[in-house]
C-alpha cells in the first residue's frame, strides 16, 4: 500500500499552502444517481465512516476475499485524512463500487478502484472515474494519476478508454509479491484542448 506522508510531503514541499476545508465538505457531486437501466438504478455518496463495512465488502468481493486496504487503514482515510476522498456506490443496500484517491496541490491520484464482480462491465467504474475528473476539473488539478499491476489488464483497458496515458514503469511496486506497477496520468488540460478542438470541428 502506498505510504499517503510520504507522498503528501512529496507534493506539499512544491506548493504553498492555503486554508484548507476538507474535500468532503465542499463537493457536491455531478451525478449521485446511476441508471443500469430504466427500472434499476444505483446511488452514490461520499463515503462516510458507516460505509467502512461497505468498502470491505467490495475489496473482499473483487480481491478473493482479501482486504489490500484493510478496514484500520480505510477508517483512518475517512475519518483523519483530509485529503482523502472516497465514493461509494450501491444497490439499495447492498455495496457494489467504491473509488478512492487523494488531492493535494495539484494532482488528484487514485488510490484505488473496485466493482463487485457481478456489477462489472456496466460502466460504473467508468462513471466513477469520470466524477472524480469532474471533481478535480473544479479544483483546478492539473492531472489525476494512479498505479495498476502490469498484469491488470482489464483496468489499464479501461482507463486508456477514458482517456489515461501510459507512463513509467515502477519496479517491484507492491510490497506483497514484488510486481512492478505501470504509472498512468490524465492531464485535465490535454484533454481539455482535445474537447475544445473536437468541438469547433478542429483536430
Ligand atoms: C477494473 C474494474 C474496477 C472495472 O470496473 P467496471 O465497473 O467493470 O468498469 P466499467 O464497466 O466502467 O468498464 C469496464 C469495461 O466494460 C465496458 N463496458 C461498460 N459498460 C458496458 C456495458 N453496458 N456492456 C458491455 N461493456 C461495458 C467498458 O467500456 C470497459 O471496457 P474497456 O476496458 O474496453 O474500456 C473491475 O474490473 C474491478 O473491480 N477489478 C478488480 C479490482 C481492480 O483490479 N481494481 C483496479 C486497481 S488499479
Amino acid at each position: 500500500m502506498k505510504n499517503f506522508k510520504e507522498w503528501f510531503s512529496d507534493r506539499v514541499a512544491k506548493t504553498t499552502t492555503k486554508t484548507f476545508v476538507p474535500l468532503t465538505s465542499r463537493i457536491r457531486l455531478e451525478q449521485s444517481i446511476f441508471p443500469l437501466s430504466d427500472e434499476q438504478f444505483l446511488h452514490t455518496k461520499v463515503a462516510a465512516e458507516a460505509d467502512v463495512d461497505g468498502i470491505l465488502a467490495v475489496e473482499r468481493a473483487c480481491y478473493d476475499g482479501l482486504t489490500p486496504w484493510n478496514r484500520s487503514a480505510i477508517l483512518h482515510e475517512i475519518r483523519f485524512n483530509k485529503n482523502a476522498f472516497y465514493l461509494i456506490v450501491y444497490d439499495h443496500k447492498e455495496p457494489v463500487a467504491f473509488i478512492g484517491s487523494w488531492f493535494v496541490a495539484k494532482e488528484a491520484h487514485i488510490t484505488n478502484i473496485a466493482t463487485i464482480p457481478a456489477y462489472q462491465k456496466k460502466g460504473i467504474a467508468t462513471y466513477m472515474l469520470k466524477e472524480i475528473i469532474n471533481i478535480a476539473e473544479k479544483e483546478d488539478i492539473k492531472e489525476v494519476t494512479l498505479e495498476v499491476r502490469v498484469s491488470n489488464k482489464t483496468a489499464q483497458s479501461l482507463y486508456e478508454t477514458i482517456g489515461f496515458e501510459r507512463g513509467r514503469i515502477k519496479k517491484d511496486y507492491y510490497a506483497n509479491d514484488h510486481e512492478d506497477a505501470l504509472e498512468m496520468r490524465y492531464e485535465l488540460d490535454v484533454q481539455q484542448a482535445e474537447r475544445e478542438a473536437l468541438d469547433s470541428g478542429y483536430e
